[in-house]
């Protein structure tokens, strides 16, 4: 049985549009677990494309917001973002090469979602605080 995420017990952040993002990216985190555990690739790989699209779009939007409100570790939260999409083009060259079910499924539930909850915890959670204080 491979680790899913509980939709509902992810953390939440200060800013509303970043937790509906990642909301979004816990749906296709499970879909891609879903589809690989049933060995259906051409889902994996489609899933794994939107996932990507997800977060180059999602880290886009945190980085303007970041620059919009000067936030003063901004180097540093995007170069976390640029890490780790780097990191995700390399597992779906992988994938698209071997089809290997079980590792495609073990970056997901093991790297990804580790990575994911800690994000959300620490940089995702002080940034919004950060700029929700400019917002109200
Ligand atoms: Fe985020
Ligand atoms: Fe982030």
């Amino acid at each position: 049985m491979t680790t899913r995420i509980d939709p509902h017990s992810i953390p939440q952040v200060a800013l509303s549009f970043m937790n509906e993002d990642h909301q979004e990216a816990v749906n296709l985190i499970n879909s891609l677990l879903i589809h690989a555990e049933a060995k259906d690739g051409e889902k994996v790989t489609e899933t794994l494309h939107a996932f990507l699209k997800h977060n180059a779009e999602h880290f886009a939007k945190e980085e303007e917001a970041m620059q919009q409100y000067n936030f003063p570790p901004y180097d540093c939260h995007k170069g976390e973002h640029e890490r780790v999409l780097a990191e995700l083009k390399q597992e779906i060259e992988r994938w698209n090469t071997c089809h290997d079910f079980e590792q495609i499924k073990n970056y997901i539930s093991e790297t990804v979602v580790t990575w994911f909850i800690n994000h959300l915890n620490t940089m995702d959670t002080v940034t919004a605080q950060y700029i929700q204080r400019f917002q109200n």
